[in-house]
């Protein structure tokens, strides 16, 4: 992992110019450009393929910042000062005054914000006099880049930098909450809900089928490797790649562990990365052993349930 400031204020200089660079964060990889230009915003939304009606997280250094943009209320404020910065994404009511490039909102008044943990890339938004729209940098509706040469999977030549960060330590991407009227949970992530619902003395739930509450990009097919996915497997057929999380006694060629010890955290960090080494051993179809839902695994069993779409 190459983290010197040589690299930042290469990402700075592009950045700059209003051209893209992928940027390592806890969660997953983004492609980041300046939120508040409408070329760079522009330039995300055709290299990811993304229709424009799917609206992009904008990430802060700091609070000073987000008021710029956004207004703020107690409950962010108090979901901030305990998990921020961290693996959480706020829905919040955008300021009439901000530079928000339309782009970034899909012309709505909500803006969604994240303050992203990674030492390098908050190094990097410390250096910056905009913040940094930056979705998943993946192609639309396929899996979330989880260190630096996946990004340079996705996109090759066509982004000028990819920041190096070493692999994502959360592995999964953040949670969303909409504050904009009462909480509402618009997509499992990094923060688990218990949590949430622990501080704000709620019961907010997460409802996958509800259309009307979930994030625009949440469509049924996402995540998607790109072959078909079977969950709940304990015998896996000998075409298929295994995913496990409990040590087995007997194992085979195809097996890939995400964690031996179905330490749920460590599972969620390897999953993106091992869906990725399973396509490129050119294996048709995966299997998966049954999940708990607890936890991480929640997030783990929606991102699958999604991928197994396709
Ligand atoms: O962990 C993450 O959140 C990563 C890293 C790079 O920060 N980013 C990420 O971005 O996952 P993306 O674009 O792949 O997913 C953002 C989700 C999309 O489903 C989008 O529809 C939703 O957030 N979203 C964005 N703005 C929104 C808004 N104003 N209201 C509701 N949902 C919104
Ligand atoms: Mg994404």
């Amino acid at each position: 992992m190459k983290s010197n400031l040589s690299n930042i204020k290469k990402s700075k200089y592009y950045l700059d110019k209003n051209e893209c660079v992928g940027i390592p964060t806890e969660t997953v990889y983004g492609l980041a450009g300046n939120a508040y230009s409408e070329k760079a915003t522009s330039k995300i939304f055709k290299l990811k393929k993304r229709p424009k009606n799917n609206p992009l997280i904008v990430h802060y250094h700091n609070l000073k910042m987000l008021r710029n943009d956004c207004i703020i209320n107690k409950k962010f404020l108090k979901l901030y000062k305990k998990f921020c910065p961290g693996p959480i994404t706020f829905i919040l009511q955008l300021k009439k005054e901000s530079k928000i490039s339309q782009n970034v909102t899909n012309k709505k008044k909500t803006l969604a914000v994240r303050f992203p943990k990674h030492f390098i890339t908050r190094k990097l938004l410390k250096n910056l006099k905009y913040p940094l729209a930056a979705p998943s940098a993946n192609i639309s509706t396929k899996i979330s880049p989880v260190s630096r040469s996946d990004v340079q999977d996705e996109f090759g030549k066509k982004i000028k930098f990819i920041l190096d960060g070493g692999y994502s330590k959360i592995g999964l991407e953040s949670t969303i909450i909409s504050l904009t009227n009462n909480p509402k949970i618009l997509r499992l992530g990094g923060i688990e809900i218990s949590k949430i619902n622990r501080l704000l003395k709620t019961n907010l739930k997460f409802n996958s089928k509800n259309k009307n509450v979930a994030a625009p990009g949440q469509g049924r097919v996402h995540y998607s490797p790109g072959i078909p996915i079977r969950l709940n497997v304990n015998s896996p057929k000998r075409d298929e790649a295994f995913i496990l999380i409990k040590k087995r006694k007997f194992s085979g060629k195809n097996f890939y562990y995400l964690t031996k010890t179905k330490n749920l955290n460590e599972a969620a960090k390897n999953l993106y990365k091992t869906m990725r080494i399973i396509k490129k051993k050119k294996f048709k179809k995966i299997a998966v052993e049954k999940i708990p839902n607890k936890g991480l695994g929640l997030t783990i069993n929606d991102r699958l349930n999604r991928a197994s779409n396709k």
